[in-house]
């Protein structure tokens, strides 16, 4: 039988979401994943090291029994946030804290309106070596939303590396050949993730045949050249391109909605739908250095000395997980037949 065993990998964008969820995603992630880079788009935002700290401790009280899984924390960036709130994260060992352009995706309405504000935060944030991780998406209404993460890049994120050449800029999720190629070039402080559903779906696969809402996410799903683009860049080994899920839960009722929330939800099926991706690129040497290597490096974390073992049988995404209080979610994937199944995770080496 085929296996497959690579260095334990660590999932760079998630969310967890809070309180009764945690008992769900936790779990989730911590079944393969050592480390995962938290998103703070709670409600209300993570937006200080206090915040990030208390949250830090309830996902900690929700992993399982054992478990070593690490919760790499985040600040939400809002036209308030403070040198001292900078200063004051680092030491209280906060990793990163994330930009989202005002409205641009789910409980982000008290994010930042004017970018060039957070100068002095950035400068900060440089000078401490906190990370920033930007969601790259303008919101003007005027702007198609198949052109926001382009506009973005043309209109913040090339100053903005250009004023900061040495803060570690993370672009999130990205979604375009643009967004691949601008990565690409920049220098190496600037790096991206990439999520399993933009390696392997494009907007047919979210409106051809009736509107999927689970295949409904934000940066929304783009066309088939730039999910090529995407698939190529993984498939060439570029160490500036690594594994971030989003995994981004909501329940069932509010993805099947006349005004349905952007998320999917793959911590159950993540690692495998990569390995997925990477086998059908012929590229399935490469998922190491994207899962396991890259995104440690780029965080100057070192990396995992456990692994984990894949293994090649069919089994079937659940069609649905159902939280302790009764809320139903639909995963990822849900019900369809993946070809690589996890085997065993936290091997010594
Ligand atoms: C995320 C969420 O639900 O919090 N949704 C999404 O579609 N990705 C937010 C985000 O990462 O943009
Ligand atoms: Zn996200």
């Amino acid at each position: 039988m085929q296996t497959l065993t690579i260095t334990t990998p660590d999932d760079w964008h998630l969310h967890f979401r809070d309180n009764e969820m945690l008992a769900e995603t936790v779990p989730a992630t911590a079944r393969c994943f050592q480390r995962a880079i938290v998103m703070p788009n709670l409600v209300p935002p993570v937006v200080n090291a206090a915040m990030a700290m208390d949250y830090k401790a309830r996902i900690e009280a929700a992993r399982p029994v054992g478990s070593s899984f690490e919760p790499l924390m985040t600040l939400f960036l809002t036209n308030e946030t403070s040198v001292q709130d900078i200063v004051d994260a680092k030491k209280a060992g906060v990793t990163a804290c994330k930009l989202y352009p005002a409205g641009a995706t789910t409980n982000s309405d008290a994010a930042v309106k004017g970018i060039k504000a957070l100068y002095p935060v950035f400068e900060s944030m440089q000078e401490q070596g906190l990370l920033l991780l930007i969601h790259g998406e303008v919101t003007e209404n005027h702007i198609d939303i198949f052109d926001r993460e382009k506009v973005f890049i043309d209109t913040h994120l090339t100053q903005i590396t250009a004023a900061f050449p040495e803060l570690k800029v993370v672009f999130e999720h990205i979604t375009t050949a643009d967004a691949a190629e601008f990565v690409a070039q920049s220098n190496e402080f600037v790096a991206a993730t990439i999520t399993p559903q933009h390696l392997l779906l494009n907007r047919n696969d979210l409106l051809v045949g009736g509107v999927r809402p689970h295949n409904y996410c934000l940066p929304v799903l783009k066309r088939n050249t730039h999910q090529k683009a995407l698939r190529d860049m993984v498939a060439s080994g570029n160490k500036k391109f690594f594994l971030g899920t989003d995994s981004a839960p909501h329940a069932k009722h509010k993805k099947e909605n006349a005004c349905g929330c952007a998320g999917c939800y793959s911590a159950w099926s993540a690692i495998e739908l990569y390995a997925e991706v990477f086998e059908q690129l012929g590229a399935l040497d490469k998922l190491e250095g994207f899962a396991s290597h890259y995104g440690a490096d780029f965080y100057g974390l070192p990396r995992n000395t456990t692994t984990m073992t894949l293994v090649k049988e069919n089994w079937d995404v659940p069609e649905q997980v159902t939280l302790a209080d009764g809320t139903d979610m639909v995963p990822f994937y849900a019900g369809q037949t993946l070809q690589w199944k996890l085997k065993s995770a936290f091997q010594s080496a």
